[in-house]
């Protein structure tokens, strides 16, 4: 049993810790770090109690830890996953290689369909397994809260499925889980021609039952060429309003689908993605309270341009990033991949890139009072790196593993305990 109280000890800098609360960082206060060179933290039952300059280090009682010169950090919030999935689509990887599209894959019934096709076969104890599995790894990796979507059930029976395996997570994982309803991530194949049929049975049986069972706090809808219309957008996140979801969208991923401007008018917390994106929509952005959301090992395993990013911070706008973590477009779960590929696609400087993954993205999810930051009361959910020589060297040091210890409520052994 961990000691209720614990000291770390020797930190050469703590990062985003401040005895007053950060807000939601904008323009160029994103690059405005908060940080103590030196300093000890103590943790008192799973939450950060104090911190200070090294040589104001009290007398601890408790655990001791020695940091050995790593920097600590707040633990990543992941605000964008797909992780309940039944398989893997490196198939689809392969035909990518071998030269066709994501829409030519999704023609022939690949792409979110083939992951449907898989997770109706599977039994909800197995998709529970499978995910629990990713949710500890992710951890390991430094992911201290993390948003999940369904999306590849497209059937009543199926997204109702998936929704369950989040709720179990949320009950079995001592990180926060939010869920998000994505019934509209395609059209399912009886649907192709009858989209106004797909949205009904979104209407007016999964949004009821959704409710009735408490099953998630969000309403998604993939707005996009060749997905749903700015209108059927739009009616599905009016509809989702009326049951106390509120709304997050992928936006364009591919071209200009006209979703920043349902977002805005439906009040979006987010709009995901922005691959493609102009002036004029990073104006609309400026104008409104939702966040832009951009997800680069997404553009990175699609092969496409990175979201504007230097642009949108430089008109002011405050970003957050997230892992997008799918079978299809980012196999990938690993917010330090993130980190790096937002500085060097990018052009975000790493103080921009650390806060567009921890407090910002603790805002977009709503948890900012207790997570994001390292700030009295706060829960320890908390990085600590390896001996390093500077901020730049995390994102500089793409791939590598950096990360020496994830501590979950001040618990530095979760993963073994969390283990399946
Ligand atoms: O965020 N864009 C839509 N949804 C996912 C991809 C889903 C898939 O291909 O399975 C995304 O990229
Ligand atoms: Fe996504």
């Amino acid at each position: 049993m961990p000691s209720d109280k614990t000291l770390i000890k020797n930190i050469r800098k703590l990062i985003l810790a401040s005895n007053t609360p950060i807000p939601f960082q904008k323009g160029p206060a994103l690059s405005e770090l908060a940080t103590i060179d030196s300093a000890f933290l103590i943790i008192e039952n799973g939450r950060i109690s104090s911190f200070g300059p090294e040589d104001q280090t009290p007398e601890c009682s408790g655990a001791v830890i020695d940091a050995h010169h790593g920097y600590v950090m707040p633990a990543y919030i992941d605000c964008h996953t797909h992780l309940v999935f039944a398989d893997w689509r490196e198939q689809e990887f392969i035909d990518r290689m071998k030269g066709l599209s994501y829409q030519e894959i999704s023609n022939k019934g690949g792409g979110i369909l083939n992951s449907a096709k898989k997770l109706a076969a599977l039994p909800e104890d197995e998709l529970f397994e499978r995910s629990a599995i990713r949710l500890t790894e992710a951890m390991k990796c430094g992911t201290g809260a993390i948003e999940i979507k369904s999306g590849y059930g497209l059937n009543t029976e199926n997204e109702l499925k998936i929704l369950r395996v989040i709720k179990r997570l949320k009950v079995h994982f001592p990180i926060p889980v939010i869920a998000t309803f994505l019934g509209a991530h395609s059209f399912p194949l009886e649907f192709k021609s009858d989209h106004q049929g797909y949205i009904n049975l979104i209407i007016n049986e999964m949004l009821p039952e959704i409710h009735k069972e408490g099953l998630a706090e969000y309403c998604d809808v993939f707005c996009e060429q060749n997905f749903y219309s700015p209108d059927e957008t739009g009616q599905i996140l009016e509809a989702a309003s009326r049951y106390g979801l509120k709304a997050r969208i992928h936006s364009n991923q591919f071209t200009h689908s006209g979703g920043i401007e349902v977002a805005i008018r439906n009040h979006a917390i987010s709009v995901d993605h922005l691959e493609v994106c102009n002036e004029e929509e990073i104006e609309l952005l400026k104008n409104s309270s939702t966040h832009p959301v951009l997800l680069p090992s997404a553009a990175f395993f699609m092969n496409q341009e990175y979201p504007p990013a230097r642009n949108m911070i430089d008109r002011g706008l405050g970003l957050v990033l997230a892992s997008d973590f799918n079978p299809g477009t980012s196999p990938s779960y690993n917010l330090s991949f993130v980190l790096s590929l937002a500085c060097i696609k990018m052009k975000m400087l790493p103080e921009e890139a650390i806060q567009a993954l921890t407090i910002n993205a603790a805002y977009n999810l709503g948890l900012e009072s207790d997570y994001g930051s390292i700030e009295p009361g706060k829960i320890a959910n908390l990085i600590l790196t390896k001996p390093c020589p500077s901020l730049s060297y995390l994102p500089y040091s793409f791939g590598n593993s950096w990360i020496s210890k994830v501590f979950i409520r001040g618990n530095p052994d979760f993963s073994s305990e969390w283990a399946l």
